[in-house]
């Protein structure tokens, strides 16, 4: 990821005597914090076109190891600096990104202590970062260990939300719209894949949380560049309005071992009145750390099919036999063993898969249940059930991997942990070798169930650095990850690009089980994306899951033409198309779709959006003149009136548009689309009809 600094004045206005707060404002001068100690407490505030968005707030920790960090600070000097530059990512939405702040850094003393806490804010014109930093000289505090950490974020008003509840260990749920105050424990309609649903506190939500205020402005709290450090909840104070953050702890109910110089992740709020500037907001990774590989050419996205949906939505087995009842890990010749039917992780239909990939322009397969140990995958013995290494019988990797290549297509590894990171740490060096030897370069990990070390949490500080640990690894053997369960993005991926996806979120997976609410592809975009890429996995084409599996409760609840605009709303340099190869070649003109769109972008545009109403995105292919457009709605349907103007002045091109048919709707009607062409020039206005659930997908290439 190179750099290009056009403008980097750092001008220091500040004096190290100062003993009032300070205001620091953005650089179009629409939002501004006012920071200070008051009375021994630091304190802040934010304020939006002059009206506050965030009340005066205040900040500090209980420690479990020595007194508090909550008051008696003195403050010893401020300081304020200007940054602008240009970078850009290896993938991304846009192929450059403005990084443009104002800054103020708030130095403080605990003198009673021999104590230092500094401060630091950064202003954007689209909201705000801020972080605690504990200096290592002149302070007593070297090593200490954080009970909790009491970050205020005081609202204005009982907001409209869109919230899943508090849990350290999944995602997985369903999105609630309600006001603040309304906010409650919703665990219903989760089928947790990690098995352990903690809830801590009544009025405990998760992050990304999205928010409206009744005068129309939009406000996202989140938090960036999660390392060394666990990850944060909020707990509303319903009475007066007020989040408190609230760390995952860790098996000792402890929530952060910390040892100076160190510093907190961002805390972060994006804030604007106009919602699509939510979702073209680059806040979070702005305000993570510049790629720190030098060399970045083997990272690529992928657009990949995989031997998953006939377990997930078929009901057929990740396992090669029943007849184990547990697994040692090498201890058990699977080729003395009765395979049964149904395990499609086998070499002629891993072929079959091949050839669709091939043929259809893909550039990875995924093959899960390939690997010995799932017999027992998260059963008594799953510390050491896996060892990355071994095939099934019915696996040839060498011969897979050959054949594959032959077609121009990579397989793509799965090595599914069952929660396990002991056992994965132990073998990832072999199983990334291996990888690399067969000819790999990606690969889809997973975290389902309690974690071991027993007691760790999935979004607790020693995960945390699992997963970063996995992530440069795998980059040392120039693989990319896409792992799940994982703890939620925070903006990793530009310091780590072979970061290339993460689940974190109730995922196309859930139509399969129990279907996800209608709205959810039109929240995700202002929350679980805000941190990084989704593995969605989208593109089902047939919603009645009982038609794969008799004994299935699930629907997916889209239309069809709303599964082929996911691919531009729900931005990810991995996109898959999930949905079994007969089932598109039952409806191959809207597979087109799927084929032509792009997965990598050189700019994007944000045309219409409402967090859980609708989102139209439009994008340019990189390195062609190539447009995608897609729009998702949600059970009230959408109307649309597009304008063209992002097309280039005078030419002519020609747009082919997947819509719903006018009597498609997601649940008795969702395979109705209709496709039709039209020329169109950058004045062309588009006049478009969304389906209750539905969506439409457009792409726009230029008339030679
Ligand atoms: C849960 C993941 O989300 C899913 O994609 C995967 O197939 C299973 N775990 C098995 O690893
Ligand atoms: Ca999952």
């Amino acid at each position: 990821m190179k750099n290009q600094i056009t403008i980097a004045a750092a001008m220091v206005l500040g004096c190290a005597a100062a003993a009032h707060g300070a205001d620091v404002t953005s650089p179009g001068g629409q939002i501004t914090v006012h920071a200070d100690v008051i009375d021994g407490v630091p304190t802040y505030s934010v304020d939006y076109k002059g009206k506050p968005i965030v009340k005066p707030s205040t900040l500090g920790f209980t420690l479990a190891d020595g007194p508090d960090l909550m008051g008696g600070f003195k403050l010893t000097g401020t300081e304020t600096s200007t940054f602008d530059e240009t970078w850009q990512p290896v993938w991304g939405e846009n192929a450059n990104i403005r990084n443009h702040y104002n800054e103020l850094l708030l130095t403080m003393d605990q003198p009673e202590h021999y104590r230092k806490m500094n401060l630091r804010f950064r202003v954007y014109d689209d909201g705000v970062g801020f972080r605690y930093e504990f200096p290592q000289k002149d302070n007593a505090m070297a090593y200490f260990i954080i009970k909790e950490e009491n970050t205020q974020f005081a609202m204005t008003g009982d907001h409209t939300a869109w919230w899943i509840a508090g849990d350290y260990d999944t995602q997985e749920y369903d999105w609630t719209e309600s006001r603040l105050s309304e906010i409650r424990p919703n665990m219903i309609g989760s089928i947790s894949s990690n098995l352990s649903q903690t809830t801590f506190s009544p009025t405990g939500v998760q992050t990304s949380l999205q928010m409206k205020t009744d005068d129309g402005v939009y406000l996202n709290i989140h938090e960036a560049a999660l390392v060394d450090y666990s990850c944060m909840h909020l707990n509303l104070d319903d009475k007066n309005m007020v989040f408190t953050s609230w760390l995952t702890p860790d098996a000792q109910g402890n929530k952060g071992h910390m040892q100076s110089p160190c510093h907190t992740p961002w805390r972060t709020l994006i804030i604007s009145d106009d919602a699509r500037d939510m979702l073209s907001s680059n806040l979070i990774l702005n305000l993570n750390e510049p790629c720190k590989y030098a060399d970045t050419s083997w990272i690529k996205p992928v657009k990949y099919v995989g031997v998953w949906w006939e377990m997930i939505a078929g009901g057929k087995q990740w396992s090669y036999t029943n007849d184990v009842p547990s697994v040692k890990l090498g201890e058990t010749d699977y080729t003395k063993l009765k395979p049964h039917c149904n395990h499609p992780a086998n070499n002629e239909n891993v072929r079959r898969y091949i050839d669709f990939a091939a043929d259809n322009g893909f550039d990875q397969v995924l093959v899960e249940g390939w690997n010995e140990g799932w017999e027992d995958w998260f059963g008594h013995s799953k510390d050491k059930v896996f060892d990355f290494v071994t095939p099934y019988p019915d696996f040839d990797v060498k011969a897979l991997n050959d054949y594959a290549h032959s077609r121009g297509v990579k397989l793509m590894m799965h090595h599914e942990t069952s929660g396990s990171a002991r056992n994965y740490e132990r073998h990832m060096a072999q199983a990334y070798k291996f990888m690399e030897d067969n000819g790999y370069n990606s690969v889809k990990s997973g975290y389902v169930g309690p974690i071991l070390p027993r007691g760790e949490h999935h979004y607790g500080q020693w995960m945390v650095n699992h997963y970063l640990y996995a992530v440069t690894e795998a980059a040392k053997h120039h693989i990319m990850v896409n792992a799940h369960e994982a703890v939620r993005p925070t903006g990793l991926c530009r310091t780590y690009p072979n970061l290339i996806g993460n689940e974190s979120a109730r995922g196309t997976e859930y139509e399969a089980f129990a279907g996800n609410k209608p709205f959810h592809t039109t929240v995700l975009p202002f929350t679980r994306l805000q941190g990084g890429p989704m593995d969605y996995t989208p593109g089902i084409f047939e919603m009645d899951i009982k038609k794969l599996n008799p004994q299935s409760q699930g629907h997916c609840n889209s239309t069809l033409a709303r599964q082929l605009a996911l691919y531009v709303t729900m931005y990810s340099p991995l996109q898959m198309a999930a949905d079994l190869p007969e089932n598109y070649e039952r409806f191959a003109d809207a597979f087109q779709f799927i084929r032509d769109v792009a997965v990598d972008w050189d700019e994007s545009r944000y045309l219409e959006a409402e967090p859980g109403r609708y989102v139209t995105a439009a994008r340019k292919a990189k390195g062609t003149d190539n447009w995608f457009v897609g729009c998702t709605a949600s059970e009230h349907g959408h109307k649309s009136n597009l304008s063209l103007n992002f097309l280039d002045p005078g030419r002519k091109y020609e747009a082919i548009i997947y819509a719903d048919a006018p009597d498609a709707h997601y649940l008795t009607n969702p395979q109705a689309y209709v496709i039709s062409r039209k020329t169109v020039t950058s004045k062309s206005k588009l006049k478009l009809t969304v389906a209750p659930g539905g969506g439409y997908a457009i792409s726009i290439r230029p008339i030679k």
